[in-house]
């Protein structure tokens, strides 16, 4: 079995500010810092750390080379990532407030310059049995469903960042949804809370599993194997950016190598936490003998 990670691969540019910049506002910042990042990057990073054997597939440009040394650093398969010459890396414009909260801007770059020829010639490597790992920051990704369902792999959608281009798959052809409350309010056109949305979707998409984060207040999985809570693990909060991205990559590497539904959403929730707990993107990601020996302070 092999993971496919066809996704974006961003330079995060990460200013440090007191508030979010507001309409009409010029302001300072602290600081700027420059991470590896991207939705798709993160969440190869994180599957190789918990040890699932990860290729990822996508593009950047000629100033994208820090970002194929981090997949190599973290024993991604990098082959299926191309360079373009003459278009910028996707790049992100993230605010970071003194809570540790963020904001992003996203400029696709590369990310959007994936066409059906280079996705036919990804999925050549691989067939059923293996799972394929989707974001929504990267071209052509209804056409990578409907390749890669034909091909009977396992695959799972993070729909992330939420917009109208999510509607154009074919979400039938989804096996398991990782998505925050504000995703499942879109895909459902449902209200309610973490339980009321997770039933939505899955009474919509009876075939997928789904996992709803839901911030501090955990995680819950609706699917086969019925409903699993998840507790968070309360750290000092550091940095968000990528923690719903180790929590994905986390989770599955644990049920794609077969673990149970409950060890995979309490490694993916204690990844999550460190990851909180540390500064960037990709460089807040811990290693999986990091995840199995943190003592959390108040469990
Ligand atoms: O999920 C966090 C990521 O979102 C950042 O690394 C940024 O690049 C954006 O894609």
């Amino acid at each position: 079995m092999k993971i496919l990670n066809f996704g974006s691969l961003n330079l995060d540019y990460v200013y440090d500010v007191e508030h979010f910049v507001r309409k009409g506002e010029t302001i300072a910042s602290r600081e700027m810092r420059i991470f590896c990042g991207g939705k798709g990057l993160n969440q190869s990073v994180a599957l190789s750390k918990a040890g699932a054997p990860v290729y990822h597939a996508g593009l950047v440009g000629q100033d994208g080379g820090i970002l194929r040394e981090m997949l190599l650093s973290a024993g991604v398969h990098d082959e299926l990532v191309r360079c373009l010459p003459d278009t910028p890396t996707g790049n992100a414009i993230i605010q970071r407030d003194a809570t540790g909260d963020n904001c992003i801007l996203l400029y696709g770059g590369a990310n959007r310059m994936v066409t059906k020829e280079f996705v036919r010639e990804v999925l050549e490597g691989f067939s059923a049995g293996d799972w394929l790992v989707l974001q929504n920051e990267i071209s052509q990704i209804p056409y990578i469903v409907d390749l890669a369902y034909e091909k009977g792999m396992t695959i799972v959608l993070n729909p992330s960042p939420m917009d109208e281009k999510i509607r154009e798959i074919s979400l039938d052809k989804i096996h398991y949804f990782l998505l925050n409350q504000g995703e499942a309010q879109s895909l459902t056109g449902a209200k309610g809370d973490g339980t009321v949305l997770a039933d939505h979707l899955h009474r919509k998409f009876p075939g997928a599993s789904v996992v709803l984060t839901l911030g501090e207040a955990g995680s819950l999985y609706i699917g086969q194997e019925g409903t699993v809570f998840q507790k968070a693990y309360r750290v000092p909060v550091v940095d968000t950016t990528a923690a719903g991205d180790t929590f994905t990559g986390y989770f599955v590497a644990e049920v794609s190598a077969g673990k149970p539904v409950e060890q995979a959403l309490d490694m993916a929730a204690r990844a999550s936490a460190i990851a909180v707990s540390r500064l960037g993107a990709a460089p807040s990601i811990p290693e999986r003998s990091q995840v199995e020996i943190w003592q959390f302070s108040r469990e």
